[in-house]
Formats: structure tokens, sequence, C-alpha cells
């Protein structure tokens, strides 16, 4: 099979990127309004960036309608999010907060999760994740406005949680921290099913 992506309609050019770009980490993000309303809605168009500064990045895209999530509206509005890593223990209540809420509902409160104080940003942190990145937006790059488009959010990590059972002088292990990725549809992947393959090492470098 080949064909350009304008062959295929939206929805199918959707399900093509998220079932061939897999695993996909998850980025459980908490974000806040203005006047202090909490929000909370995972996405695995996630990844580390760079680690100077240690920046991380995701991709809210806008919905069948064309309509920017709450998300993204928040972090335009205030500039700051947590990343919270979403790991086996936590997966029903990630699920559950991906739910299409109205603005201002509060899926901290719809999936019984806790929001306890960030140190740097005023977004809260899901209590009940082992790993929390406090961020602060550097840039958001504009891929289109149409349905199914949507922005690059770019931020700098600016404070880190990290479960005193998990740290190991920064190393963490995927054996203690159990995170979960997303394939297509509705299948997750555990990473219990790992292999080992040191880089080569090339004489002379
Ligand atoms: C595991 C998982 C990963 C998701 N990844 C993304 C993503 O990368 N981009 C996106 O726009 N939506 C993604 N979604 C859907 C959003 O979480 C969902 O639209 C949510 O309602 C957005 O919430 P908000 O409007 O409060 O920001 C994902 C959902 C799940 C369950």
């Amino acid at each position: 099979m080949e064909l350009s992506p304008e062959e295929l309609p939206l929805p199918e050019r959707y399900r093509f990127l998220i079932s061939v770009i897999q695993p996909r980490p998850i980025a459980w993000v908490s974000t806040q309004s203005p006047d202090g309303r909490h929000n909370l809605a995972p996405f695995s168009f996630f990844m580390g960036l760079t680690a100077n500064p240690m920046s991380v990045c995701f991709a809210p895209l806008r919905n069948r309608q064309g309509r920017k999530k709450d998300t993204l509206i928040n972090i335009e509005m205030t500039q700051q999010f947590v990343v919270n890593i979403a790991t086996e223990d936590t997966a029903g209540k990630m699920n559950q907060s991906s739910g299409d809420y109205p603005y201002g509902v509060s899926e901290f409160e719809m999936a019984s999760l806790t929001p306890v104080p960030s140190v740097k940003v005023a977004p809260p942190r899901v209590k009940e994740s082992p790993v929390n990145l406090e961020c602060e937006l550097m840039q958001i790059v504009a891929i289109s406005d149409g349905p199914l488009g949507g922005n690059l959010v770019i931020g700098k990590v600016i404070y880190l949680h990290v479960a005193d059972r998990l740290w190991r002088e920064g190393n963490i292990s995927h054996q203690d921290l159990r995170a979960i990725g997303r394939l297509e549809d509705a299948c997750y992947v555990k990473t219990s099913d790992v292999f080992q393959m040191p880089r080569p090492i090339i004489k002379g470098q």
C-alpha cells in the first residue's frame, strides 16, 4: 500500500498515526484556569526534548469540530502546567480523566484524584503520580487550526518531584516506575517485557 495522507479521511489519518507511532509515553497534564479551576488530561503525543534546559513537549489536538482542548486554553492564559507520569496503579483514573468534561469541571474530582500544591507553578500536581514535572511554557508552535489540527506545547521543567521509593541518584528503574504507554485504539502497554542492548563503542570517540 502506498498513498499520500490527503487520500485518507481525517479520522483515518489520526488512526493511522496512533497505530504506527507506538508505544507512546503519556503526559498526564494538570493545568489551572486564571480563576483557580483545576484541569487534568492525558496526552500521548508527548516526549522529552532537551536536558539543557530540561524540557518536554506534547501536542493537544483540536477536536473534530476544531475546538481547542481545555488544557491548551489554560496554558495559553497562565503559561504553566505540570506533567504527571501515568503508571499501572493510576491507569484507570488516568483514563477517567480523559473524558470530554465541560470547561471548568475538575477531572481531579471526576476521577477521584488528589490535587496537591506545586512549588513553583500554580497548577496542582497529582498526588497519586510518583513523578511530577512542574513546567513553565517556553513556546506554543501552532501547526494548524482545523479539526484534528493542533499545537505543540513546549515547556521548561523548573521543578521535579520524585517519590522517595523511586529515587536512585536521578536514575529511575522501569521496574519501580511501572509506567504505561499507549498503543492503538484502547490498547496500552506495560514495561514488563524489556531487553537490554548497550550502544556500540566506537574506537577513538
Ligand atoms: C492515553 C490517552 C492519550 C491521549 N493523548 C492525546 C494527545 O496526545 N493529544 C490530544 O489532543 N488528545 C489526547 N487524548 C485525549 C484527551 O485526553 C481528551 O481529549 C481530553 O478530554 C482533553 O481534556 P481537556 O479538554 O481537559 O484538555 C488522549 C487520551 C488518552 C486516554
